[in-house]
C-alpha cells in the first residue's frame, strides 16, 4: 500500500481473472469520467508497432466508491477483466528464468507457489491499476491547478533536445515534444524490433503549479517518495531530479538556484534543483527523469539455467513482447507523480486548513 492520506495497492495477474487496484483516501464528491480513464488507459498501450500483439480490452470496472457519478469517500476498487490470455507457453518456459526479467527471484521469494504465466503479479499489466489510481489522482489535483505531463526523453541513445517547460506542456505530439528527434527515436525502436531485440529510454515528468510546501525532511521527504513510487514502477533502473547526477560535477556558486521576485513572486532563476530542498517543494516545476531498462523479454537466444536439472542452457522466447516499453510507460510515471502529489496535496491541506483556525 503506498501513500498516506491517499493510498493505493494493485491486485490480480497478467493471465489470472483480472488486474486491479484499491484506492482509499480520495475524497467525495469528485465527478467521475469513465471516458477520461479509458483514455487514460488507451495511452498506456503505447505505440502499436512496438507493443505487445495481446489484445488488451482494458475496460474498467469499477466495483466500489463510485455513487451517481461521484467519489463517495469510500474505498475505490476497480479491475479490468483479462480475456485475451494464452498461458500454455508459459508452462514450457517455467523452469528456464527469462534473464532481465523476475521470472528467477519470483520464483525463489515465493517458494515456487508464485503465477508464472505472462509474469504474473510482475507483469507490466498490473500497470494499468497505476493509470487508474492515477485518473483520481490527476482529478484531485486539478482542482488546485497542479498539471502533471510526462514524455519521453531519450530512446536507447537518441536524446531530445532540451526544451522550455512552455514548449513541452504546449506540444500536440503526446510522446515527445521534439518532432524531429522522436522520427529518430522511432527508427531506433523499429531497429531493435527488427533485430529481435529490445530497447530502453529515459521518461522526463514535469509537475508545474505545485505550491511551495509539500513534503518535509526523512521520511516525509517529497523526492524519496516520489523516487519510491517511481523505483515501484517495473523495468526502472535510476531516478534523478532536476540536475540529478551531473550537479555533482558542479561548484556551489554554479548549482545553487538563486532566489529571485518575479511578478511579486518568489521564485528562482534556474531549477538545478528540480523544484524540491530540504525534501519540499519550493514552487517551482518539479522536474524529475526515470530511466527505463530495455524490455527483458526478447526473440533473441539468451543463456540461462535449468532450474531442475541446475544446468546451464539456451532460451529463445515465442510469444508476445514490447521491444520498448518507454511510449507505454508515460502514462504510468504520470500516474506515480500525480499520486505521490495528490497524497502530499491532501497532507499540506490538512495543516493549512488547521494553521486557519488561529495561532497559538
Ligand atoms: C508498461 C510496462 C510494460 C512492460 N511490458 C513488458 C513486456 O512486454 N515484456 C517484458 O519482458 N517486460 C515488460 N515490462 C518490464 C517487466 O515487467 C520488468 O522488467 C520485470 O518485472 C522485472 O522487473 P525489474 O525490471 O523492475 O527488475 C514492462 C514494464 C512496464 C512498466
Amino acid at each position: 500500500m503506498m501513500g498516506r492520506m491517499l493510498r493505493f495497492s494493485l491486485f490480480g495477474e497478467s493471465h489470472g481473472r483480472v488486474v486491479g487496484v484499491l484506492i482509499e483516501g480520495v475524497p467525495p464528491g469528485i465527478k467521475v469520467n469513465l471516458e477520461k480513464m479509458k483514455a487514460e488507459l488507451e495511452r498506456r498501450k503505447g505505440i502499436k508497432r512496438f507493443s505487445t500483439k495481446r489484445r488488451e480490452s482494458d475496460k474498467p470496472v469499477i466495483l466500489s466508491g463510485v455513487f451517481n457519478g461521484f467519489t463517495t469517500g469510500s474505498p475505490i476498487a476497480v479491475i479490468i477483466e483479462n480475456k485475451d490470455v494464452d498461458s500454455s507457453y508459459y508452462e514450457e518456459i517455467k523452469n528456464t528464468p527469462r534473464p532481465g526479467h523476475s521470472d528467477y527471484t519470483a520464483k525463489i521469494k515465493y517458494f515456487g507457489f508464485n503465477d508464472y504465466r505472462g509474469g504474473g503479479f510482475f507483469s507490466g499489466r498490473l500497470t494499468a491499476g497505476i493509470v487508474i489510481a492515477g485518473y483520481f489522482a490527476k482529478e484531485i489535483l486539478a482542482k488546485a491547478g497542479i498539471e502533471v505531463k510526462a514524455y519521453i526523453k531519450s530512446i536507447g541513445k537518441v536524446k531530445a533536445r532540451n526544451l522550455s517547460v512552455e514548449e513541452i506542456f504546449s506540444s500536440k505530439n503526446s510522446f515527445c515534444p521534439d518532432e524531429e528527434v522522436f522520427q529518430k527515436m522511432l527508427e531506433e525502436m523499429e531497429r531493435a524490433r527488427k533485430d529481435g531485440d529490445s530497447v530502453g529510454g529515459i521518461v522526463e515528468v514535469i509537475a508545474l503549479n505545485v505550491p511551495p510546501g509539500f513534503g518535509g525532511p526523512y521520511d516525509e521527504d517529497l523526492e524519496g517518495d516520489l523516487a519510491k513510487a517511481f523505483f515501484a514502477i517495473p523495468a526502472v533502473k535510476g531516478v534523478e531530479f532536476g540536475l540529478g547526477f551531473k550537479i555533482a560535477e558542479l561548484r556551489g556558486s554554479e548549482a545553487n538556484d538563486p532566489f529571485v521576485v518575479k511578478d511579486g513572486k518568489i521564485m528562482t532563476e534556474t531549477n538545478n534543483c528540480g523544484g524540491i530542498l530540504g525534501g519540499i517543494s519550493n514552487g517551482m516545476p518539479i522536474v524529475a527523469r526515470i530511466a527505463f531498462k530495455p524490455t527483458p523479454s526478447i526473440y533473441k537466444p539468451q543463456r540461462t539455467v535449468d532450474l531442475e536439472k541446475i544446468e546451464e542452457t539456451e532460451i529463445k522466447l515465442r510469444g508476445r513482447f514490447d521491444s520498448c516499453i518507454v511510449p507505454k510507460a508515460l502514462p504510468v510515471v504520470e500516474s506515480m507523480m500525480a499520486l505521490v502529489l495528490a497524497d502530499h496535496l491532501l497532507r499540506w491541506l490538512s495543516w493549512k486548513g488547521f494553521m486557519s483556525l488561529g495561532k497559538g
